[in-house]
Order: structure tokens, then sequence, then C-alpha cells
């Protein structure tokens, strides 16, 4: 063997080990693949999988076990946001906090963002170590003018202040909502959205967009992927961040042209614009009012829609 040789055989041995030893890590802590945790195959009654590929978790299609497996590895903190304003709140706030504390993200570290305009009677809870309260007074004097706008205008100073920097997912949900099983990791993503228990089942011709041209919530008629419901949205401290600032910059513009929308539709219009990459199925979100079809076996969280007051 000349030395050339003896060279490039050396070269090749090294390169070699470089790479068994990068497949062996990628192995370990690597990338988890939809098809790890998603068996859109397992069911036909329902919409599994979106036209642009985004998983819609229903039960029955994921397996939690893979994901659990690596948002431990990942040591991931979920923040949960929640506004408890005016005189119902309280008796709502601890029942959804009492049922969240047991059912979000349980092994997982939660921070509850609670913010309120007045200091609430919270119930004493058993809290274990991976949780924490933050509770944010919001000062206004506006409340009543628009309600929605005023709140998402404080989470997103909050998350841009310190949300973004205290977890990694953030979910941002209304106080008349209980959690009746397990809201686990399968609903992590960098933008969820939530699927309108009611419109879900219903033709899309007759979904209630904002149709008048002039709103920035303007979707035209044949078009729109789903109706989504506002009582949950998540994903990254940052993607909610850009939501939030889309509905701001929109409904202002809308106003100052005297052509107000509501939230919902302005949160519709953003994700028929920018699709989310999750959806979670009508059972994150069931009016317990209503029979569930047989679409829904397993209602994660019932929801008690009323006005905001
Ligand atoms: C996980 O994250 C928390 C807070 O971000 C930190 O205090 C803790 O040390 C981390 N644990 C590991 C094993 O990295
Ligand atoms: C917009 O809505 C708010 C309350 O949601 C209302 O007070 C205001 O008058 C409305 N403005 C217009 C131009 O419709």
């Amino acid at each position: 063997m000349n030395s050339k040789t003896r060279m490039l055989l050396l070269v090749s041995f090294l390169l070699s080990l470089l790479m068994a030893k990068y497949y062996f890590r990628n192995k370990q802590g690597g990338q988890l693949k939809l098809s790890d945790w998603f068996k859109p195959r397992s069911r036909f009654d329902v919409i599994a999988t979106t036209d642009w590929l985004a998983p819609v978790v229903w039960e029955g299609l994921f397996n939690r076990q893979p994901l659990e497996k690596y948002y431990q590895k990942q040591n991931i903190t979920v923040g949960l946001a929640v506004f408890a304003i005016g005189k119902l709140a309280g008796n709502d706030l601890n029942l959804f906090l009492q049922s969240a504390n047991k059912f979000f993200m349980p092994g997982h570290r939660v921070i509850f963002y609670i913010m309120v305009d007045t200091y609430p009677n919270l119930m004493p809870m058993q809290l274990n170590p991976l949780r924490s309260f933050q509770v944010i007074p919001l000062h206004e004097e506006n409340w009543l003018y628009n309600f929605d706008l005023m709140c998402m205008k404080f989470l997103g100073e909050h998350i841009l202040e310190h949300i973004q920097y205290e977890v990694d997912f953030l979910f941002s949900m209304s106080t008349n909502m209980v959690f009746e099983s397990e809201f686990g990791v399968e609903t992590l993503g960098t933008s969820v959205a939530l699927l309108h228990s009611w419109w879900y089942f219903r033709n899309t011709k007759n979904f209630p967009y904002e149709r008048r041209l002039k709103s920035a919530a303007y979707i035209p008629f044949g078009q729109g992927d789903f109706f989504y419901g506002s009582s949950i949205v998540g994903g990254t401290p940052e993607n909610v961040l850009k939501l939030i600032n889309e509905y701001l910059k929109d409904a202002i513009q809308d106003m100052e042209n005297g052509v107000n929308s509501t939230y919902e539709k302005y949160l519709n219009k953003y994700f028929f614009l920018n699709k989310p990459t999750k959806l979670l199925s009508p059972e994150y979100s069931w009016n317990p009012k209503f029979k569930p079809p047989p679409q829904v076996r397993f209602v994660k969280v019932s929801h008690y829609p009323r006005a905001n007051f």
C-alpha cells in the first residue's frame, strides 16, 4: 500500500466513524416524525389530516407515549393563559383551574397566567411542584369597549415582556371551560387552532365568516378551510404573539373604517392566511348541552358558552 492509499483509507475510516456518531446521536435526541405518533388511517369517520397536511387531533388517531418521551427529554414548559374578568369570573376560574391542575399537561412543567381585573378568591389547590401560578392584574378603564381586544393586547404585552422567556408553548383559553380528561402533549405544536364544535359538522357554505368586503376579516364565499373556535388558541409564544398582532392591526384598522367584526372572525381570517400546523378536534371544546355525535368519542374539555359578562 502506498502512503496515498493509506491516507485515503484513514480518511474514509474517520468519516464513517463521524457518520456513525452523528447517526446515533440523532437516533437518541432526534426529531419526532409525525408517523411516530399519529395514525391518520385509524379512523375514516373524521377529517384526520388537512389539505396542507396538518394533523387533526382526534381520539384514536394519536399515541401519546412517543410524544411523552420526546417532550420529557426536551424538558418543556407549557403556559396556559386565562382571563377572569367581571362578576361571573371567580366561580368559573376556580372550576377551570381545579380541572386544569389535574388534566392540563400532567407530568410537565406548567405556568398558569391568570389575568384578572380584581384579585380572585382562589380555592385552595393541591399544587404539584411542576405547576406554578402568576396572577396578573389588569388595569384598564375601557374594558367594556372591546373585551377581546383588551385581553389580547394585554396577553401580547406579557408575551413580549416575560412569557416568551418562560415557556416553550403557550395556550390561551376562555375561563368558561372545564377539563374532563387529559389535555396532553398531543396538542402541542407551533400553531394550534381549534375546530369549532358546531361548525365542524355543518356545511362550509354557511360558515359565519366575515362577509363584508370592507372588513380586514373578509373571506369570500366559496373560500375558507374550517371554522375555527376562539375558546382555545395555542402555539409557540412567537406564533401566538404574531396572531395577536395581526388581530390587533386588523381590528383597529376596521374600527377606523367603521366596520367592526368579532375576534372569532379575525381569528378565522388569520388561520385562513396562516394555516395552523395542528388542529384540535371538537372533542377539545364540547358544549355539554348537546349530545355528542358518534365522531366525538371522548370529550376532553367542556365548554359552557355564554356572553362575556
Ligand atoms: C428543566 O428546565 C427547568 C426550568 O427551565 C430547569 O430548572 C431544570 O434544571 C431543567 N432540567 C433538566 C434536566 O435540564
Ligand atoms: C365596535 O364595537 C364596539 C364594541 O364591541 C362598539 O362599542 C363600537 O361602537 C363599535 N364600533 C363600530 C364602528 O361599530
